[in-house]
C-alpha cells in the first residue's frame, strides 16, 4: 500500500473530565478521561472500574483482548485509589449509573494505591486522623462542593450590592474579641496575636469605600469541647457605612437567604446525599423573625432554664430556642455586660446594645454575630475605660472616630456554622477539610 492510500492515524481525543464528557456524549463518543479508581471488580478477562474524577464518576468496562495481556494485568491490579488514565468509546448501557460506560481501547496506571486505608465501619479517630485521605469520601466531597456554593452565592450577592471585597491582615498587635481567646506568638520579641476577627480593620476601610466584606480566617483559642466550637474558621464579615439596625440586618437577611438558595439550586443531589432537602432551604426568604434577648429569656425559663437578664445564652439555651423552628432568628438587644466593647448603646435602653445574633434553626443556633458599632469617640473611650481595656494598643482605632467618624454596623458570619446547618453534620468539624480543635493539628 501507498502512503498516501493510507488514513493517516486520527490524533487521540483532548482530555476531558467526565461530567463534559457524558454531556458531549452525542457528538464525540470518544473520549480521554483521567481520574481514580472508585472500585474495581473483574472476572473472565473483563475489568469494570467505576472511575471518579473531579467532576463526576463513569463506569469503564476494559477487555483483555482489546488491551492486550499485559496492559490488561497492570489495571487487574490497581487497587482503589489509584490514579489512572483511560482511552475508550462511550456506549449507552442501561445498568451503568449515569446510562452510559467507557469500553476502554487503553487504561494505563498513572500513580498506584496500595491498600487504601479508607473504608466504611471505621471509628470517627481513625477518620480524623486520616483525614487527608478521607476528604475524598462521598460526604466529604458533597459538604465541601456545598461550603465552596456557598461562599460563591455570598459573594455574588455582596458584590452585587457594590461591596468590596478587603484583605486585612491576620497578624495583629492587638485582640479583637477579648484577650482570653486569642491566639498569640512571638513576633521578633514582641507578642502578636492571630486575628479573632477583621472588623476592625474593615471599619478602617469603611471610610475609602463605605461598603466592605471580607472573607478570612478567623482564629478562637477554644478550650470548650462542643460541636459547634473550631479553633480557626472561615469567618465573612462585612461593615456599612451609615447603617444602623435594619440595614445591617436587612443585608443579612439577603445575603444568607441568597446563599441557601444558590446551594440549593446549583447542588440538589449533594444536598440530598447529606441528607438536607433542597426544597427546605428555597422556601427560606425575608423577613426572619426577630426576637428581643429578654423576650428570650422569658421563653427559656417558662421551659425550665434558670436564667436572668444580663447572662449569655450558650448552646443549650440556643438549642432550645431554635429546636422546633423551621426558619432562623434574630436575637436582638444584648445585654451590654456580655457583649463585646465596640457595639453602640441602645439610646432607648442603656442596659443593652443595639445588636443581634442570627440563630439557625433546628438547634443549630448562632450562626451570625454583628451590631452598631459606637461611632462617638467619647463614648467608645468611656466604654473602654469600664471594661479595663487598655487604650495604647487601639490608638489606630480610636483614630477612626478621630477623623470624620459616621455611624455604621456590621457583622460576622460564621461559615462553618452555615456548612454545618446546611449540610446537617452533627460536629462542625465536618464542615471544613482539616479542623483545628484543642486535640488536632494534625493532619
Ligand atoms: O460573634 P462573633 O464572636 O463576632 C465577631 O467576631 C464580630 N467581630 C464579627 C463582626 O461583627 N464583624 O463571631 C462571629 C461569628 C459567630 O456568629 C459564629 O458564627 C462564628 O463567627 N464563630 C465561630 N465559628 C466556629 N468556631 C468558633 N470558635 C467560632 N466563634 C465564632
Ligand atoms: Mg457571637
Amino acid at each position: 500500500m501507498s502512503p498516501s492510500s493510507e488514513t493517516p492515524p486520527s490524533p487521540p481525543p483532548a482530555w476531558s473530565s467526565i461530567a463534559r464528557a457524558l454531556a458531549d456524549v452525542e457528538r464525540s463518543p470518544s473520549v480521554r478521561l483521567r481520574g481514580w479508581v472508585h472500585r474495581t471488580r473483574s472476572s473472565g478477562g473483563i475489568l469494570f472500574w467505576v472511575l471518579r474524577d473531579g467532576s463526576g464518576s463513569v463506569q469503564v468496562t476494559a477487555r483483555k483482548d482489546s488491551l492486550g495481556p499485559e496492559e490488561f494485568e497492570e489495571a487487574e491490579h490497581a487497587q482503589v485509589e489509584s490514579s489512572v488514565e483511560v482511552e475508550g468509546t462511550l456506549a449507552p448501557d442501561r445498568r451503568a449509573p449515569g446510562g452510559f460506560e467507557l469500553k476502554a481501547r487503553s487504561a494505563r496506571v498513572v500513580g498506584a494505591s496500595k491498600d487504601f486505608p479508607i473504608f466504611t465501619e471505621q471509628t470517627e479517630e481513625f477518620l480524623l486522623d486520616h483525614r487527608h485521605l478521607a476528604v475524598r469520601t462521598r460526604e466529604m466531597v458533597a459538604t465541601l462542593k456545598v461550603k465552596s456554593e456557598l461562599l460563591r452565592g455570598a459573594r455574588e450577592l455582596l458584590d452585587s450590592e457594590g461591596y468590596w471585597e478587603m484583605t486585612p491582615p491576620i497578624l495583629s498587635g492587638n485582640a479583637a474579641e477579648g484577650g482570653s481567646q486569642a491566639f498569640t506568638l512571638d513576633y521578633f520579641g514582641e507578642t502578636a496575636y492571630l486575628a479573632q476577627t477583621a472588623q476592625l480593620y474593615l471599619e478602617a476601610l469603611l471610610f475609602p469605600r463605605e461598603r466592605v466584606y471580607s472573607v478570612t480566617t478567623s482564629f478562637r483559642a477554644e478550650k470548650s469541647r462542643t460541636p459547634r466550637h473550631l479553633c480557626e474558621y472561615t469567618h465573612l464579615e462585612a461593615e456599612i457605612a451609615w447603617a444602623g439596625m435594619e440595614e445591617n440586618i436587612g443585608l443579612q437577611e439577603r445575603l444568607l437567604t441568597h446563599m441557601l438558595h444558590r446551594a440549593a439550586r446549583e447542588r440538589p443531589e449533594e444536598l440530598r446525599l447529606l441528607g438536607r432537602d433542597p426544597a427546605e432551604l428555597l422556601a427560606l426568604e425575608p423577613p426572619f423573625e426577630r426576637m428581643r434577648y429578654e423576650k428570650a429569656i422569658d421563653e427559656l425559663r417558662a421551659r425550665g432554664f434558670a436564667l436572668e437578664f444580663g447572662v449569655d445564652l450558650g448552646t443549650a439555651e440556643e438549642r432550645a430556642l431554635t429546636q422546633e423552628r423551621t426558619a432562623p432568628i434574630f436575637v436582638t438587644h444584648f445585654p451590654r455586660g456580655i457583649k463585646a466593647f465596640y457595639m453602640a448603646e441602645d439610646p432607648g435602653d442603656p442596659r443593652v446594645v443595639l445588636g443581634a445574633d442570627l440563630l439557625a434553626p433546628e438547634g443549630y443556633g448562632e450562626i451570625i454575630g454583628g451590631s452598631c458599632r459606637e461611632w462617638e469617640l467619647e463614648r467608645l473611650e468611656r466604654r473602654m475605660a469600664e471594661l479595663g481595656i487598655p487604650q495604647e494598643p487601639y490608638r489606630w482605632y480610636l483614630d477612626l472616630r478621630r477623623y470624620g467618624s459616621v455611624p455604621h454596623a456590621g457583622f460576622g458570619l460564621g461559615v462553618e456554622r452555615v456548612v454545618r446547618w446546611v449540610t446537617r453534620r452533627e460536629h462542625i468539624r465536618d464542615a471544613t477539610p482539616f479542623p483545628r480543635t484543642p486535640s488536632r493539628l494534625l493532619p
